[in-house]
C-alpha cells in the first residue's frame, strides 16, 4: 500500500507531492487501511465528488468518524461534539445545504468584504513596521497567525481582550481533525473548547439581537429571504465554522507562500516587478501550496469512483492538493508560474459546499504577499530546514526570515 507506507514518514510530511503523483499514476483511488477510507487522487474525479452531493455526501462526514472509531460509552461522552457536527452548513446536502448558504450570502456579500479591506491594510502595515526596520520577520508568529486572527476579530466585532482566548479555543477544536481516524482523549480536549466557544457566542449573539452591531452575527440575527431565517443552531454552527476554516486556513496558506517565494527567486521578483500580477500569483499560491490537502465525503450510494467501486458507507478522503498538481489538468504542475493561467485549481474545494470565505482569503493574501515585497529588495530563509506542521493542513511551524532592504 503505498499511501499507507508513506503517511507517517518524514519524506510525507516534508514532499508529499512526489507519493501524490505516483498514486495518480499507479492507483488513483487506492483504499488506505491506515485512515480507513478511500483515497482519490485525480483532477477530474475528485472534482466530479465534490460536485455531486447525492451520491457524495456530507451527512455524518465527522459524526460517521465517531461512530466507527468509538464505543457507546465512549459515544455517550462525547455526545456535545457528536451533536455539533449533526447539523449546520458543512454537515448537510442540498437542498438543506441551499437554504442555509442562501441566507448567508446575505451576510458573506462582497460589500462586507470589502469593507475590511482598509482595516486588513493598516493591520498588515502595522505589523511590518513594527518588525522589518531589524529585517527579520518570523513569518509565523509575526504576520500569518495574527492578521487572519485580527481579521475574524474584526468580522465578529470582538473586543481585543477576547481574540487571544478564540485563537486558542480555535486551535483546541481543531486537534481531534488533525488525523482522518479521531483520537478519544483529543475529542474530549476538543469537546471542552467547543463548549466553552458555543457559550460565549451564545451570550454575544443574544446580544446582538437586542443590540444589533456592524458584524456578521448581527448580520446572521438579520438575514432574511422570502421570510425564511438561520435558526439559533445554525448561526452557532455557521460561526464555529467561520472561526475554524477562516484562521488556520489562512495562516498556513501565507507562510507556505512566503516560503515558496523564497524558493523560486526569479517568482518572487517577477511579482515584486509587476504587482499587477497579484491574483494571479494568490491563485498559484492556492493550487501550488493550498493548505487544505483532505477534504471528506461519506459514499451515499453504490457507485464507482475513476473507474473503482465504492460503496454506501464508505469514507472517501479528495486530495485536493494532489489534483492541483495533476498533469492531466495543468501544465507543468510541478512549476510554480506565478502567471499561470487558467488555473482552475481545487484549493478552496468546489461545488454546493465551495469556500464561503475564498475573497476574503484572497484579499489578506494579495495584502500581505504585495506590502511585504513592496517593503524590500530581497526575502530570504533564515536558520535550519523548515519543519512541516501535516494534520488536515500543511505548513511550516515557524519561517523565520531575512529582509534584505
Ligand atoms: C486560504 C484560506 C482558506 C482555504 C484554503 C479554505 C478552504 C476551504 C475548503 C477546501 C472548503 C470546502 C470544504 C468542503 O468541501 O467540505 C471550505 C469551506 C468553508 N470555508 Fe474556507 N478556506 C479558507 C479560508 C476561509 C475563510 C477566511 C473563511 C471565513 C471567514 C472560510 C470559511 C469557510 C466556510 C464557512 C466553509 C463551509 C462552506 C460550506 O460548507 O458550504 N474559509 N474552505
Amino acid at each position: 500500500m503505498l499511501l499507507d507506507h508513506a503517511i507517517g514518514s518524514p519524506a510525507f510530511r516534508e514532499d508529499p507531492f512526489p507519493f501524490y503523483r505516483e498514486l495518480q499514476e499507479r492507483d488513483p483511488v487506492q483504499r488506505s487501511q491506515v485512515w480507513n477510507c478511500w483515497v482519490v487522487t485525480r483532477y477530474d474525479a475528485v472534482r466530479d465528488c465534490l460536485q455531486d452531493a447525492k451520491r457524495f455526501s456530507n451527512l455524518g462526514r465527522v459524526t460517521g468518524l465517531f461512530h466507527r472509531h468509538f464505543s457507546a460509552e465512549q459515544l455517550a461522552t462525547l455526545r456535545p461534539l457528536v451533536e455539533h457536527y449533526s447539523h449546520g452548513l458543512i454537515n448537510v446536502d442540498p437542498p438543506d445545504h441551499t437554504r442555509i448558504r442562501r441566507l448567508l450570502h446575505e451576510v458573506f456579500r462582497p460589500s462586507t468584504i470589502a469593507r475590511l479591506a482598509d482595516r486588513v491594510r493598516a493591520f498588515v502595515d502595522r505589523r511590518l513596521a513594527a518588525r522589518l526596520p531589524a529585517g527579520r520577520l518570523e513569518v509565523v508568529h509575526d504576520l500569518a497567525h495574527p492578521l487572519p486572527v485580527q481579521v475574524i476579530a474584526e468580522l465578529f466585532g470582538l473586543a481585543q481582550v477576547d481574540v487571544p482566548r478564540f485563537a486558542a479555543w480555535s486551535a483546541s477544536i481543531v486537534e481531534f481533525m488533525q488525523t482522518p481516524q479521531p483520537d478519544y482523549a483529543a475529542c474530549l480536549r476538543s469537546q471542552q473548547a467547543l463548549l466553552d466557544l458555543r457559550a460565549h457566542l451564545r451570550a454575544a449573539i443574544a446580544d446582538r439581537r437586542q443590540k444589533p452591531r456592524d458584524d456578521v452575527l448581527s448580520l446572521m440575527v438579520a438575514a432574511s429571504v422570502d421570510g425564511d431565517r438561520l435558526t439559533e443552531e445554525e448561526i452557532l454552527g455557521t460561526s464555529v465554522t467561520i472561526l475554524l476554516g477562516g484562521h488556520e486556513t489562512t495562516t498556513r496558506l501565507l507562510a507556505t507562500s512566503i516560503y515558496e517565494l523564497i524558493r523560486h527567486p526569479e517568482q518572487q521578483e517577477r511579482l515584486r516587478a509587476d504587482p499587477a500580477l497579484i491574483d494571479t500569483a494568490v491563485e498559484e499560491c492556492l493550487r501550488y501550496c493550498g493548505p487544505f490537502h483532505r477534504d471528506q465525503r461519506v459514499v451515499a450510494v453504490d457507485t464507482v469512483v475513476d473507474g473503482r467501486a465504492v460503496a454506501r458507507g464508505d469514507f472517501i478522503l479528495l486530495l485536493l492538493a494532489a489534483a492541483n498538481r495533476d498533469p492531466r489538468q495543468f501544465p507543468d504542475p510541478d512549476s510554480f508560474d506565478l502567471g499561470r493561467r487558467p488555473n482552475r485549481h481545487l484549493a478552496f474545494g468546489f461545488g454546493p459546499h465551495i469556500c464561503l470565505g475564498a475573497h476574503l482569503a484572497r484579499l489578506e493574501m494579495s495584502v500581505a504577499l504585495r506590502t511585504l515585497l513592496a517593503s524590500c529588495r530581497r526575502l530570504r530563509l533564515e536558520g535550519g530546514p523548515v519543519h512541516w506542521e501535516f494534520g488536515f493542513l500543511r505548513g511550516p511551524a515557524q519561517l523565520p526570515i531575512v529582509c534584505d532592504r
